[in-house]
């Protein structure tokens, strides 16, 4: 039988590689570092200055309402339930950006659905969007989607989201496009890997 102490340390070890499976640094075109780690219940402050850098068209392509006047309180209590969602897997972005070092600049998320099936979501503040962020966040999400037998996610996007439809043309999964109204929602099959060209 394993002793307590080579129990812990396997533990151990193999909680620091689902840490290094779930964390990840790069760099922007413009030169900017991000770090990447999982999304943790005492990130609500960090939700909040995200949504605080989003214009009124990306809080509304993110939360389907118009949110430009919205009480601080209300962000608050909303960041709060999404940081403390239970059964959810998260992603949180960093930057270094000038005068905020430290800066939370991105966040992605899934909540399961279905057995196999989750509903994922993702926001980058608008200065730092067009720059990778969304992709690399949105890749982590789909990987760590697949460590756990989750086979599609979903996103329900109004029809002139271009960049949410540039991010999965980026992941190397198939995806769906279904129209919901006058909206599409999008299905990323990852058990579905792109057939290469060429
Ligand atoms: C969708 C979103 C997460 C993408 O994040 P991002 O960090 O800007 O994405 P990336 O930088 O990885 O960009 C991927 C591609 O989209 C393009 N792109 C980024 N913003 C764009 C915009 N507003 N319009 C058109 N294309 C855009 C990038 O130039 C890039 O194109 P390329 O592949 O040709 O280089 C971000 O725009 C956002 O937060 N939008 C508001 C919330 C939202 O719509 N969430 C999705 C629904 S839940």
């Amino acid at each position: 039988m394993m002793s307590a102490k080579l129990f812990d340390a396997a533990r151990q070890r193999g909680l620091v590689m689902i840490k290094e499976r779930m964390s990840r640094t790069f760099k922007t075109k413009k030169g900017v570092t991000v770090r990447i780690r999982p999304l943790l219940p005492s990130d609500t402050p960090h939700l909040v200055d995200i949504f605080e850098h989003m214009s009124a068209d990306s809080r509304y392509s993110r939360f389907y309402q118009p949110l430009d006047h919205v009480a601080p309180e209300r962000v608050w209590r909303e960041a709060e339930a999404i940081a403390h969602t239970p059964q959810q897997v998260g992603f949180i972005a960093f930057a270094d950006l000038p005068g905020q070092p430290d800066a939370p600049v991105g966040a992605a998320r899934y909540v399961c659905t279905g057995d196999d099936v989750a509903e994922a979501a993702v926001s980058v503040r608008d200065d730092m969007q067009g720059q990778g962020v969304g992709t690399q966040l949105l890749a982590l999400l789909a990987e760590e989607a697949r460590a756990r037998d989750v086979h599609k996610l979903t996103a329900l996007v109004q029809n002139s989201n271009k960049a949410i439809v540039r991010v999965l043309n980026r992941m190397p999964y198939q995806y769906e496009r279904t129209a919901v109204g006058a909206d599409i929602e999008l299905a990323l099959d990852l058990t579905a890997l792109k057939q290469r060209q060429g």
